[in-house]
Formats: C-alpha cells, structure tokens, sequence
C-alpha cells in the first residue's frame, strides 16, 4: 500500500520555522499563509474523506487550544513521552514509522483500492518568508536535487504575497522519480 505523503511549511530566509514556541513572526498575523496551510491540509483528494496531519509534541501544543484539533483533519501527534494522546488528538504515535502505520490504518478504513494502490507522489509546500525574524528552531537541511519547483499548481497564487508588511510567496515542490 503506498500513500501520499506531503510536508508542509514556512520558512523564514535562514531556514527558521519557530521561536519561543510560536511562529518566528508572532505576533504579526499572516491570515491568508494560514489560509493557505488550511486549504493545502484539510483538502483531501477524495470526496468525504480526510486527510491526517502529523506534527510534533510541540507544535501540537503551539496551536490555540481551540483550534485544536486541526478540523476536518485526523491529527496524530508525536511523542516518545507521552502516554496517552494529548486531549483533543486523535491520536500519539512514538516515532514516524508507528504514525505512518496508523495513516495506512486509517487509509484502509477510508480510502479505496485504486487509491492505496497508486503511486505516492511526495510534495512539499513551502512558502518562504522574505523577512528573517528572530528564530530558535530551524529546518534540517533539505536535499532538493530529489525536487522539482512546479511551475504552478491549482489553488496556489503565484504572485508576490504581502500581509502586515511581509512578503512571501508559496512554492510547490514535487519529488522526482527515480
Ligand atoms: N513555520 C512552520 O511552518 C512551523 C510548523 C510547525 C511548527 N512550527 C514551530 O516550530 C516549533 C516547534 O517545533 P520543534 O521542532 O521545536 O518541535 P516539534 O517537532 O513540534 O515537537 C518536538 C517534540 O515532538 C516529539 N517528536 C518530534 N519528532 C518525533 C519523532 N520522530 N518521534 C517521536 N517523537 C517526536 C518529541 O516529543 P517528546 O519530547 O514528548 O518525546 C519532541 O520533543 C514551534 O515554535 C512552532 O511554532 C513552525
């Protein structure tokens, strides 16, 4: 069974994504980028299906807690510490592997055959902050030679964004087979 597997995040020039457990540019508010990361996670490609979202202890905990959890989303969050999943998660998973079990789990109550069976395309949704804020947690180095920037992609703007003062624009990258 294969399954698509997306990353997603916005990154300020020097590749930080967070500070003081918050988004490096709290408190300026980036509507539609959250907007954006909204629409690229709570649509799923089948119809009354939904996506699951995976993401850190932290990061759990850096969402408003009524905002959690993420909705229209089946969250998993991951912990070596924790026992039982924070309220409100659907589900704790000690490492990346037992979570993606748990996604092929929900993949094979949710989603068809043709759909399990296809090839999973990786993609990741970047948008790059113009502006360097102050940042305490980073990206790890990401190897893009095995990505390609597409030129578009449907229900994402191409053009110069601007909220609040900062700019940024969203890109899409798209593994390359090998
Ligand atoms: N800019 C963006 O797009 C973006 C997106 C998300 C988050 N953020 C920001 O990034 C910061 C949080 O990120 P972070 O990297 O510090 O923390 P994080 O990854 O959200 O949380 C770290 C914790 O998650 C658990 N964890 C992470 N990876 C794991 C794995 N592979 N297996 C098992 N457990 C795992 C561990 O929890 P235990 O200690 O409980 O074992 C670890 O201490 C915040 O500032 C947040 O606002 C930014």
């Amino acid at each position: 069974m294969s399954r698509v597997l997306n990353g997603i995040v916005a990154v300020c020039p020097d590749l930080g994504i967070g500070c003081h457990g918050n988004l490096p540019w709290h408190p300026v508010r980036l509507n539609n980028e959250f907007k954006h990361f909204r629409r690229m996670t709570a649509t799923a490609s089948v119809k009354d299906k939904q996506n699951v979202v995976i993401m850190g202890r932290k990061t759990w905990f850096s969402i408003p807690e009524k905002n959690r959890p993420l909705n229209n989303r089946i969250n998993i969050v991951l912990s070596r510490e924790l026992k039982a999943p924070p309220a409100g998660a659907h589900h704790l998973a000690p490492d990346f592997s037992s979570a993606l079990r748990l996604v092929d789990m929900e993949l094979a109550e949710q989603v068809d055959q043709e759909l399990m069976e296809s090839t999973g395309t990786r993609r990741l949704f970047v948008t790059q902050i113009l502006k360097q804020f102050e940042c305490d947690t980073f990206l790890p180095e990401i190897c893009l030679d095995k990505y390609r920037l597409l030129p578009e992609f449907p229900g994402v703007p191409q053009e110069l964004q601007e909220e609040n003062g900062v700019q940024y624009r969203f890109e899409v990258y798209e593994s390359i087979d090998e």
